[in-house]
């Protein structure tokens, strides 16, 4: 099950990725485009938020029972250790705040007044959760390092 969710948890990261960008792309061309906001933005945008619940869920599945980090690390080797401090703490922490982000960004552009303001609020809100997830991804730059595409 640890496997599964691993697994899953790791491929997600590249929906996330792949969908946020392209929600960002869209939502940029239609802010400078004065482009009509459509049923596609909101889907694109209802499945950036949607995957990302989703990795959440999964996080937490791992975090509180599963995984060897995330709160078993934190128990197990203490906050010194980066790697558990890592998992323990500024991920769940950060990709929580994105995911919020990323909600409140759904909710503020369908309460925006114009197709315009739709989109540009669409940009700020889910380039700023795009940024905090990339920045807590493991990559392995100044954070743990994992595998790209684990199988
Ligand atoms: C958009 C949100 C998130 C993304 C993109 C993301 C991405 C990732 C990636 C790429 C890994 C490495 C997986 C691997 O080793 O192959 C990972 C590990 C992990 N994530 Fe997340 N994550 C997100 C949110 C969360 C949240 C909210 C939690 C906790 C509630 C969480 C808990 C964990 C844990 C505990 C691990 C370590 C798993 C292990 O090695 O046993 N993640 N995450």
């Amino acid at each position: 099950m640890y496997q599964v969710l691993l697994i899953l948890h790791s491929w997600g990261r590249w929906f996330v990725l792949g969908v946020g960008l392209l929600a960002l792309f869209r939502a940029y061309s239609g802010w400078t485009g004065r482009r009509p906001f459509t049923k596609g933005d909101n889907g694109i945008s209802a499945a950036f938020s949607g995957f990302m619940w989703l990795q959440v869920l999964i996080g937490l599945g791992l975090y509180f029972g599963l995984s060897p980090w995330g709160l078993n690390g934190l128990k197990q080797y203490g906050m010194k250790d980066p790697t558990a401090r890592f998992f323990g703490m500024e991920h769940i922490a950060v990709m929580i705040i994105a995911a919020i982000l990323a909600q409140v960004g759904r909710i503020a552009l369908k309460k925006a007044p114009s197709d315009t303001i739709k989109h540009k609020k669409a940009f700020i809100y889910f380039g700023i959760a795009l940024l905090l997830v990339l920045l807590m991804i493991p990559w392995g730059i100044w954070n743990p390092a994992r595998p790209l595409f684990r199988l």
